[in-house]
């Protein structure tokens, strides 16, 4: 029998005592820095913390969020709180219902500059219904009426006035955010379907399948024997384009955000060097490493497609310095040799927990190949620790993107061991040579060099 860590105690008063100190340790951070503190206002700002914010105040935030979730779960009992854990699962149906019809897009947002909680902007229930149903939308007030009073019993718009809708900070992130429109595109269309299908996937392609298609994404969406990304891929740039605009937004979220890669390691130390960042997407992160190393000049690899879409949309507004030092490359890393075999850097942020091992070790094998005598990788992605060892909230997102792995790719959010016999997998000339851990962020940055 394994020893288990003695939790400790954790009562009603001892979360509550925890909560009061974090709190009033956050406010006082707020108000030192004039920052706005949070609230429920239409106009507060996206998040919480500056980029660059000491990672001592985000654990503080997680502190917070840790003992308040408990808290809740205490204070509702056992019963009730399952049962309360288990109705949330119906409130989908009211987000999916104000995506579709994107309602959020009809309620009046404040003006910028209007003070918070003062004169509010609402519309009624059936001016809402009306300016959807002129949209073409199916909407009638008194399902509009449930739909949105069960997403404003989450703080996702509130009725300040009986019978008239106002945004919320939540609800106003789906109109002002591109980025959390596509997030919310992502979670609705693309892993909703999914979720519904995770047991029958099971049963079909039995609990080892290792095929990307083998998933309840590949059922949900009758995939053809294509992977997630393949599949998404000959659907258009458009649903690519959306996808990547997600991937922006989870990375400028706190908990499992890359953005504080450029912090992660002394990457000036490297000199004149050359970076490819291997299904690097929009280039978000060679981006943020650029804008601090100046010696730093970066290859950007992803699927035509994606290449296509960064050349369109993000190439032409790049500011002159970065224009000369980064340059995007259409590259498939399962079927295709690595053409850059010049690099000093071969980088894959968020690339090989989308991976079963099988493919995973393929694409790695393929990197090693190319290296020259002295070329490192460098690999972002998580490290799951044992349970009960990050807070909860965390350790929420990085088990729930666990079954995202699954139901999408056969993939997986892989611990030490996982890699360990991975990198083995790909290569026994693999070492690991140090993990880095990310600033506020779950994620790890491992970087590995090949034995002589
Ligand atoms: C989860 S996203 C990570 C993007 C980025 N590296 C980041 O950290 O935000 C995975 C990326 O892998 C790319 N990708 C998927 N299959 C690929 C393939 N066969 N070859 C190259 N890139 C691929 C996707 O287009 C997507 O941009």
């Amino acid at each position: 029998m394994v020893a288990q860590a003695i939790p400790k105690p954790e009562n009603l008063m001892v979360l509550a005592n925890s909560i009061q100190s974090s709190a009033q340790a956050l406010t006082d951070y707020w108000k030192k820095n004039g920052l706005q503190q949070p609230s429920f206002d239409a106009n507060s700002p996206k998040t919480l913390f500056p980029p660059g914010t000491d990672p001592a105040v985000i654990a503080v935030q997680h502190e917070l969020l840790s003992a308040a979730e408990k808290l809740r779960v205490l204070a509702h009992g056992p019963a009730d709180y399952l049962q309360i854990h288990l109705l949330g699962f119906l409130e989908l149906a009211a987000v999916r219902y104000i995506h579709y019809y994107k309602i959020a897009s009809f309620v009046p947002l404040p003006t910028p500059e209007a003070p918070p909680g003062i004169d509010v902007p609402t519309i009624s229930y059936e001016d809402l219904a009306a300016k959807a149903s002129a949209a073409g939308y199916p909407v009638v007030t008194a399902d509009l009426k449930r739909m949105v009073r069960a997403c404003a019993s989450s703080m996702i718009f509130c009725e300040p006035v009986p019978g008239h809708v106002a945004h919320t900070a939540s609800s106003a992130q789906m109109i002002t955010s591109p980025e959390m429109q596509a997030m919310l595109c992502v979670a609705v269309e693309e892993n909703l379907p999914a979720v519904e299908k995770t047991l029958e996937a099971i049963e079909k392609f039995g609990p080892d399948a290792q095929e990307p298609w083998q998933t309840a994404y590949g059922l949900a969406f009758d995939t053809k024997g294509q992977g997630f990304y393949t599949y998404l891929t000959s659907q258009g740039p458009e649903r690519v384009a959306r996808f990547s605009l997600a991937m922006k937004a989870a990375n400028d979220n706190t908990g499992y955000g890359t953005k504080s890669v450029a912090d992660a390691f002394d990457w000036a130390r490297l000199g004149k060097a050359k970076f490819v960042d291997v299904g690097g997407s929009r280039g978000h992160n060679s981006f943020a490493i650029a804008k601090k190393n100046p010696d730093l000049t970066f290859v950007v690899q992803d699927l035509e497609s994606v290449i296509e879409e960064a050349n369109a949309t993000v190439v032409p507004s790049l500011p002159s310095d970065l224009a000369n030092r980064v340059s995007f490359q259409a590259y498939d890393f399962l079927q295709e040799d690595q053409p850059v075999q010049d690099a000093d850097v071969y980088f894959f942020s968020m690339i090989l927990h989308n991976w079963p091992d099988k493919y995973a070790a393929k694409i790695l094998k393929k990197t090693v190949d190319a290296m020259k005598p002295g070329a490192q990788i460098f690999i972002l992605d998580s490290m799951v620790p044992e349970p009960g060892r990050i807070p909860l909230g965390q350790e929420k997102v990085l088990r729930c993107l666990d079954l995202a792995m699954k139901n999408l790719q056969n993939a997986r959010e892989r611990d030490a061991q996982d890699w360990e016999g991975l990198f083995a997998q790909a290569d026994p000339r693999l070492k690991l040579d140090k993990v880095y851990t990310l600033p506020g962020s779950v994620l790890s940055l491992t970087c590995l060099s090949l034995e002589a």
